[in-house]
């Protein structure tokens, strides 16, 4: 049973960063320029998700069910060469840009597209029969969800618990350096705007860490003591003013308001941060509308010189339309980060990752290497191995 439900977190975690890998801004835009067939790759995106929601309960089910026990067993083998697949997919747009780069970087910086040309044009033309081929299989396993009697878990995302500034110091991993970048730009006494608030948007996939490092930075002795006054607020999906301007005086003031009038809170929340040097965190922001921004923040915009709001987001518009500091794009922990994350929550310490059994190194390092960097694949393959 153990093993069976590894083997689920895993495919889970694997359909994930395959999703999100499908959805990046690079991915898509490689697409867009190449020969690459972009309503199948839409297709295999639409599969892997439809696949994602009956996934739980066949984990569930095939404990007694030997034929979803198979049914499970044969799709981990389709979505790992799915995964190869995009993985040589990523390969080539990476070779790609580099080819080109080195070919036109003086006569043109602007970096064109060689792809019309030799050896590229007969490789899409491979990689797009390989993806029909994929979409196909992916798409026969969905088929037979409903004569295993299978059903979708759906809003599954939509459910996810809001964040809070209290995180777990003493299990983090890595992102020194992304913490070091980020703390000059809170504590630099320059401002990038003509109001006083300076922006950081850090930007990333969904479990890469974007609030665990917000968290950190929130946490941080000298940010507590630079700033005059600091506030936590978690925007999510549903983007509601009132809601996080609420959120906003709530984590200053340490009480609750009751008030539903928006402007109301709206003055209040000017009146406090009004001549003070204040640290605001607006954690898993979606909407990228530029009005709902600006409308956002116009009651902080008095602040001291030196205020800052850090914004995290999974959305490259986002981070494009709050930014005044440089984009912060956090990318995957390296294997060996992930296998210390693994080990720290497989045994509660990381002796795990230095201890003498070459046999469980090698495994507990293969499991860590399919986490894609994902910190959050990494913590729960962990949690699993922990309790069993
Ligand atoms: N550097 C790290 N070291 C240890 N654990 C980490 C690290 N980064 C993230 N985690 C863990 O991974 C999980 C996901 O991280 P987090 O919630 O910060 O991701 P996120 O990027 O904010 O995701 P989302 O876009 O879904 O909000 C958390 O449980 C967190 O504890
Ligand atoms: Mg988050």
């Amino acid at each position: 049973m153990a093993a069976a439900m590894i083997g689920g977190a895993f495919l889970s975690a694997t359909v994930q960063t395959l999703l999100d890998k499908l959805a990046s801004p690079e991915f898509v835009d490689y697409i867009k320029k190449t020969k690459l067939n972009e309503p199948l790759l839409m297709k295999l995106r639409t599969t892997l998700q439809y696949l994602q929601g009956v996934m739980d309960d066949a984990e569930e089910k095939q404990i007694n069910n030997r034929i979803v026990k198979q049914w499970l067993d044969d799709l981990k083998d389709a979505v790992f060469d799915a995964e190869d697949l995009l993985n040589q997919i990523s390969y080539d747009s990476l070779r790609c840009k580099m080819e080109n780069t080195q070919v036109g970087k003086k006569a043109n910086p602007v970096w064109k597209w060689n792809i019309f040309s030799s050896p590229f044009k007969n490789l899409n033309g491979e990689i797009n029969s390989q993806m029909k081929i994929m979409c196909e299989r992916l798409q026969n396993f969905a088929q037979h969800k409903d004569i295993l009697g299978l059903q979708t878990k759906s809003a599954r995302v939509s459910h996810r618990p809001h964040s809070s500034s209290v995180g777990n110091e003493s299990v983090m991993v890595g992102r020194k350096n992304e913490k070091e970048t980020i703390m000059n730009m809170l504590l630099s006494q320059k401002d990038t705007t003509s109001n006083n608030i300076g922006v950081v948007a850090i930007l990333g996939m969904g479990g890469l860490g974007k609030t665990t490092l917000a968290q950190l930075l929130y946490n941080d002795e000298k940010v507590q003591q630079h700033f005059d006054m600091k506030a936590w607020a978690c925007v999510s999906e549903d983007f509601d003013t009132m809601r996080v301007t609420k959120s906003l005086l709530e984590s200053i003031t340490s009480k609750t308001w009751e008030s539903t009038n928006l402007d109301f809170l709206r003055v209040e929340l000017k009146k406090i941060s009004r001549e003070k040097r204040f640290l605001f965190v607006l954690d898993d922001m979606w909407n990228d509308n530029y009005n709902d921004w600006e409308d956002l923040v116009s009651p902080f915009i008095d602040g001291k010189p030196g205020s800052r709001v850090i914004v995290t987001t999974r959305q490259q518009k986002v981070a494009e339309v709050a930014h005044t500091f440089p984009i912060q794009k956090l990318e995957p922990l390296s294997n060996e980060e992930c296998w210390s994350l693994l080990s720290k929550h497989a045994l509660g310490s990381d002796e795990f990752r230095h201890s003498k059994n070459t046999t469980l190194e090698e495994i507990g390092r293969k499991i860590a290497k399919k986490c894609g960097g994902l910190p959050i694949a990494a913590k729960t393959l962990g949690g699993l191995l922990r309790s069993k």
